[in-house]
């Protein structure tokens, strides 16, 4: 009986010493039109930076995490775009997850700048939905109504 109970204890022990792992941020991106300034067309205008960028370069959103590229649409008339990366909607809240503060580096350039949480053994973290097209069944029924 009192064996049972110590393994019972060093099987909690080694539980909670098995923490879980660090949930990795995703990284998202979006394309936005770029800002232009008139008298340098052609280039996009990196308001973070307050310089002028050639399409094909990136640059930095400090103080911001998240970093932006420039870049031309492949449509006609060709247009010039923002392709933004950004860490990406945060978790929704959990009182079992917390911020790493050690392992975020809110100062290291995009992505390393992302935050990252470190939840308690099992628990993972959710993060919201984001808005995604309708799902293939959907159409389906639609076609068996038609
Ligand atoms: C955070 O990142 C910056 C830039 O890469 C680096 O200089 C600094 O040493 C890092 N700090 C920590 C605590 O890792």
């Amino acid at each position: 009986m009192k064996y049972l109970v110590v393994l019972a204890i060093f099987a909690l022990a080694f539980a909670a010493e098995e923490k879980a792992d660090d949930e990795r941020p995703k990284t998202y991106r979006r394309l936005i039109p770029a800002d232009v300034l008139r008298d340098f067309p052609g280039m996009c205008f990196a308001s973070t930076r307050c310089a002028t960028v050639e399409p094909g370069n990136s640059w930095d959103l400090a103080p911001f995490c998240g970093k932006s590229s420039c870049v031309i649409s492949e449509d006609e008339p060709p247009r010039l775009l923002e392709l933004v990366e950004d860490c990406g909607p945060l978790p929704i809240a959990n009182p079992k997850c917390k911020l790493d503060t050690e392992k975020t580096n809110k100062t290291a350039p995009f992505p390393g700048c992302c935050p990252i949480f470190t939840c308690e053994a099992g628990v993972k973290l959710e993060y919201p939905e984001l808005p995604t097209p309708p799902p293939e069944d959907e159409k389906k029924e639609d076609k068996k109504e038609a």
